[in-house]
């Protein structure tokens, strides 16, 4: 009797520590270790450099919504300027394209465009006959033009009535070139230099039109992601992704045009998978209507930024917000939602971001008292203190820091040496200063293996793979890699980590799939038994 008690007690014993085995060995996010993260950037947003091949088909595909373009008259030698940037006439007499010179395209199908300057007016015509200006501040038919384009990027510009614009003598666009310009040097054959572009999800969906972007965006969403890689990850001791999502996610099947529905479910894949493997889930609303930061990955058309000049716009971004965390707060993968990626410093003041930000905590914290609520920090000039200081949030408050030794042109000359030294030098210290203010955790959200070094040897790579690692395992957060997979390899978290030119400190976390490690839970549960 006694000897039976005691087994039971045992077996008891046994069940509480095999259930705290189970419970809390997976990701112990919960307790003492830190985020260490890979965004899955380029899926549920797009970003062309990520995978170029999304755009392969597009007609025309290098003149898509946010192209910069340049004209020059070939018989004048000069190139077509917008006065001041836009308000005013427009001149042909320019020897060097600078902003003026440059416009941004609006592209309503593969062969018909509206030119917009710097300023944001548009190239307007009344009608034959009349001058071109750039004083039109929205886009309809009279700002609408059709572009023929030869093989060597000559171009004719001409009304849908069919009259072709032309480069007067007195230096000025006309509707009046008499019947239909050849290829040859005359008034209305100009030369287009393309000189940005953007391939984001607004290019890709109005360059491919509804249906074909339908199309290319279901397959990309179901293959370029998959549980394959979140067994990648886990058996990498990677603990949680960041999912970049864009604001359309909130009224999916049937977005706003050009927007594509399919992102939600494909989100809905990503926490299942994450769940299966114990990894947890960022949220990261990456882009935001109207755009928060003018580039392709906010899903901007034509790199304006206009998601602060409009208390529509912010509205609309809480909504998608509240329809976030409405949806995944009691999801058990769910770790946090960040509220907004990379906000322009130059662009969006503090006092429109920071009362942003406390309402969109608040929301959060309607449907979950845990889910950490993430700032990110102002992009450009901006220091992050700046979030410490503003008390958005009283629990469970993240910033996020975006650290890539690159795009700044102080970065441009540096050597590899330079580089590492720069992480210690600057980088440590910012997360240490952080680390000991009060209030958010710090988390260093985005960050690559990759620099301006032509040419690093792979141990040059994995110095600078380790000195980061080692530094941003100190924020208090963690760190989360950008990104899962890129067609530039040294952005490639898989590649590099496959290759080892990204050595993830052995140690701190190995771990075995999880149907090993219930298999060898049934197996002790079978000893026990046994033993019993
Ligand atoms: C624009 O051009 C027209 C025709 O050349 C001219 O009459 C007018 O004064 C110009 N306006 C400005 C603001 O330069
Ligand atoms: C790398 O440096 C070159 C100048 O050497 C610069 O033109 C380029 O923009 C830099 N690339 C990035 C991604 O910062
Ligand atoms: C870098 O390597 C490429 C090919 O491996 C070579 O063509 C190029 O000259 C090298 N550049 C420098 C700066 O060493």
């Amino acid at each position: 009797m006694e000897l039976l008690f005691s087994k039971w007690v045992s077996a008891f014993l046994l069940c509480c520590w095999l259930s705290f085995f189970i419970g809390h060995s997976v990701v112990g996010l919960n307790g003492n270790s830190r985020v260490r993260a890979v965004n899955l950037g380029g899926w549920l947003v797009i970003e062309g450099w990520i995978k170029p091949s999304l755009f392969d088909d597009i007609p025309n595909g290098d003149m898509l919504d946010g192209t910069q373009v340049q004209f020059k008259s070939v018989t004048m030698q000069k190139y077509v300027s917008a006065q001041n940037g836009g308000g005013l006439n427009v001149t042909v007499d320019r020897d060097d394209p600078l902003e003026w010179e440059t416009f941004k395209l609006w592209r309503v199908s593969e062969s018909v465009f509206q030119f917009r300057t710097t300023e944001g007016q548009f190239l307007t015509c009344s009608g034959d006959g009349s001058i071109v200006t750039a004083t039109a501040e929205s886009p309809s038919d009279s700002e609408t033009f059709y572009l023929e384009r030869n093989f060597n990027n000559r171009v004719h510009i001409k009304l849908k009535g069919g009259t072709y614009i032309q480069a007067s003598n007195d230096n000025i666009l006309t509707a009046d070139f008499p019947g239909t310009p050849g290829w040859d040097d005359n008034a209305a054959t100009f030369e287009m230099m393309v000189v940005g572009k953007m391939q984001g999800d607004y290019q890709l969906a109005n360059g491919y039109g509804h249906d074909k972007a339908k199309e290319i965006l279901k397959k990309h969403r179901n293959s370029f992601i998959t549980v394959d890689d979140f067994d990648f990850l886990y058996r990498h001791g990677i603990n949680a992704v960041r999912i970049p999502v864009g604001w359309w996610i909130a009224s999916d099947s049937n977005p706003p045009a050009p927007f594509i529905g399919g992102s939600l479910e494909a989100l809905d894949n990503a926490f299942s998978w994450a769940q299966a493997y114990g990894i947890k889930c960022i949220i990261d609303l990456h882009a935001a209507p109207g755009s928060q930061n003018g580039m392709e990955h906010s899903a901007s058309r034509d790199g304006t930024v206009n998601w602060q000049t409009s208390p529509e716009y912010i509205s609309q971004t809480l909504d998608v917000i509240e329809f976030l965390a409405s949806r995944y707060a009691v999801h058990p993968a769910l770790l946090g939602i960040e509220l907004l990626n990379e906000p322009s410093a130059a662009d969006v003041p503090l006092d429109v971001l920071v009362p942003f930000y406390k309402q969109g905590y608040k929301i959060v914290r309607k449907y979950s008292t845990t889910a950490y609520v993430i700032f990110c920090q102002r992009i450009g000039s901006a220091d992050p203190f700046e979030l410490y200081q503003a008390n958005i949030g009283s629990s469970n408050t993240v910033v996020d820091l975006h650290y890539y030794n690159l795009f700044d042109r102080y970065f441009d000359k540096l050597t590899s040496l330079e580089n590492v030294q720069f992480i210690y030098k600057s980088r440590q210290s910012q997360i240490q200063a952080l680390n000991s203010a009060n209030g958010p955790l710090v988390f260093v959200g985005e960050w690559v293996n990759e620099w301006n070094v032509t040419n690093g040897s792979l141990a040059d790579y994995q110095d600078f793979g380790r000195v980061q690692l080692d530094v941003y395992n100190a924020a208090s957060f963690g760190w989360s890699y950008w990104t899962l997979k890129c067609e530039k390899k040294h952005w490639d978290f898989e590649w590099s980590v496959r290759n080892n030119y990204l050595q993830l400190q052995p140690g701190v976390y190995v771990g075995n799939s999880p149907r090993k490690r219930i298999s060898r839970v049934i197996l002790l549960l079978g000893v026990a038994c046994i033993w019993i």
